[in-house]
């Protein structure tokens, strides 16, 4: 069964939307298998996007994902990479499918509310990253 790293990201969890969020998931056939609260260091922050290091968006991204807490969790179910990527919408908002999370709970480019991992390959590698002693 295929797992992802899904994360409200701190404009998810400063906008009350954590319950919304989590309530989207569970009208889907996934299971929870992990969750955690807590406010991701500067060293965290940047091995989860070492992939946008040379972007000029860099810097500001890992101040935006440290600047409050994010709620990291574990999802189970068939095909769930792909189909979570339905339920959450493309990463700017304001282009994002009707009914989808960011279009509902996003801001902008950057403050998009949720991440998901987007390979099984990268979900593996956000999982051990976030939850070590799964
Ligand atoms: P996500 O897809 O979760 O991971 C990479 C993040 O980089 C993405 O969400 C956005 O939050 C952010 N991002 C992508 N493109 C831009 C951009 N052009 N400007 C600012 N942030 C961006």
């Amino acid at each position: 069964m295929e797992q992802s790293l899904i994360m409200i990201k701190p404009d998810g969890v400063k906008q009350g939307n954590i319950g919304q969020i989590i309530h989207r998931f569970e009208q889907h056939d996934y299971q929870l298998r992990a969750i955690k609260m807590f406010t991701m260091s500067q060293e965290l922050a940047k091995q989860h996007y070492a992939a946008h290091k040379q972007k000029d968006f860099f810097d500001d991204l890992v101040a935006f994902i440290t600047s409050g807490p994010v709620v990291p969790m574990v999802w189970q179910g068939t095909d769930i990479i792909a189909s979570a990527r339905d339920i959450i919408g493309t990463t700017d908002p304001k282009a994002a499918k009707l009914n989808t999370i960011r279009a509902d709970f996003g801001t902008d480019v950057r403050h998009n509310a949720i991440h998901g991992s987007d390979s099984v390959e990268n979900a593996k590698i956000e999982i051990a990253r976030f939850f070590p002693d799964m």
